[in-house]
């Protein structure tokens, strides 16, 4: 459950006040999505970060960041500061990045190391957060070696789990089975055989928006025709359908008729890949911010990692098959994909700016819909709130 501080109450009584009009019960024609405090208010963001952020599963990071055993990253989720570690037997674990004694920060920087040694008092901790020994602990040159009486001195353990590439925590311990969070998507991945992805190379984008805006503008295709003259030359908007949703998981996806060299036409495919899935491609919002894409030669993540109310960064991940992944042969196939994803996505971040631009007027609060496009923008704002409102109910 969330621990609120008193301004965070205030704000969430005020945001809560704010959706008395009704607007994400309402048909969405008559409806509306958040007010926009939701993207412009310091309380709101500090709320969200104590709720949204803190309660759900959330991804933090790359496993291949993490490849050697001992390598140590430090993160941040809902503004405190953890630790990512590969132990011994090749698990990612997550820990409070504090140490037991006076509080220190432990890892400041991306390393390597068999233990984790405090700079303070040189307390020091094994790869699974236990205390092994406390110099001078008795006085001097009187050391504390017999640490297995003192559990309490162990590094506090966070919930992590990795899923494929990527590591995710549940701070607050109160998300529920990791399994169960992924299912959705799992279910709709059968046939793309991942034993041979590989990790390419990653596209980084500040953005003077909320986070909110980026994630539900990755998941909307109702801006493709005006925004990507290339994408709706790919697939036009009559070969479209709006997105749709279960749990935590918003999904959208469509056919192309024929490949290109950005989409499944250079690249080598997901090995036995089935006839349905040849001209296929496929989107989803792992909710709060873990966002993919899916075509027969790649994978493409996509996170907009909160910095502030009206800012977050984008990271883009890219993933292709087999030697699609590195070999020379297919550099140019590679780099043609790469800016196409860096093109779409300025173009994107145009609007998404637009949009936080937006959020300071008068003129708007929540916004008029379309009955046929944007249900999900009702239910991602749905799902903001229940997570907000997670410990009044
Ligand atoms: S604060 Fe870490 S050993 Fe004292
Ligand atoms: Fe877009």
């Amino acid at each position: 459950m969330a621990r609120l501080s008193t301004e965070q109450q205030q704000a969430r009584a005020r945001f809560i006040a704010q959706l008395e009009d009704g607007r994400l019960q309402k048909p969405v024609a008559e409806g509306s999505s958040l007010p926009n405090s939701a993207y412009t208010s310091e309380d709101f963001y500090k709320l969200e970060q104590q709720t949204v952020f803190r309660n759900n599963w959330v991804f933090v990071g790359f496993a291949h960041q993490l490849e050697s055993v001992g390598d140590m990253i430090p993160i941040e989720v809902a503004g405190q500061p953890l630790v990512l570690v590969k132990g011994d037997d090749g698990s990612i674990r997550g820990f409070h990045n504090v140490c037991r004694h006076r509080g220190a920060k432990l890892v400041v920087e991306k390393k390597n190391s068999r233990k984790f040694i405090c700079p303070n008092h040189a307390w020091s901790y094994n790869l699974e957060g236990k205390l092994i020994a406390r110099p001078h602990f008795h006085g001097g040159e009187k050391h504390d070696i017999n640490t297995e009486t003192c559990h309490r001195a162990d590094m506090q353990e966070v919930s992590c789990e990795t899923w494929f590439d990527w590591v995710f925590v549940n701070l607050s311990g109160d998300a529920g089975n990791f399994i169960d969070y992924i299912e959705p998507v799992v279910k709709r991945l059968e046939g793309y055989d991942f034993s041979d992805l590989h990790f390419c190379d990653a596209l980084e984008f500040d953005i003077k928006a909320n986070w909110k805006l980026a994630v539900e503008n990755f998941i909307e295709p109702y801006h493709v025709f005006a925004c990507h003259p290339w994408l709706n030359g790919f697939v036009g908007m009559d070969e479209r359908c709006p997105p749709d949703f279960e749990n935590h998981l918003l999904y959208c996806g469509y056919e192309f008729k024929q490949a290109d060299p950005a989409r499944g036409g250079q690249l080598p495919w997901f090995p036995n890949l089935p006839e349905e899935k040849h001209n296929r491609g496929d989107w989803f919002v792992l909710f709060p911010n873990f966002c993919f894409e899916i075509f027969p030669d790649q994978v493409d993540v996509f996170i907009a990692t909160p910095t502030g109310s009206d800012s977050c960064h984008e990271t883009i991940a890219l993933y292709f098959v087999g030697e699609g992944a590195n070999s020379e042969k297919y550099l140019q196939a590679r780099q043609h994909v790469i800016q196409n994803w860096s093109d779409l996505n300025h173009e994107d971040i145009g609007v998404i700016e637009r949009m936080q631009a937006g959020r300071y007027s008068d003129g708007f609060d929540g916004g008029v819909l379309s009955p046929y496009w944007d249900p999900v923008q009702q239910y991602f704002a749905r799902l903001i709130v229940n997570a907000i409102k997670q410990d009044l109910n």
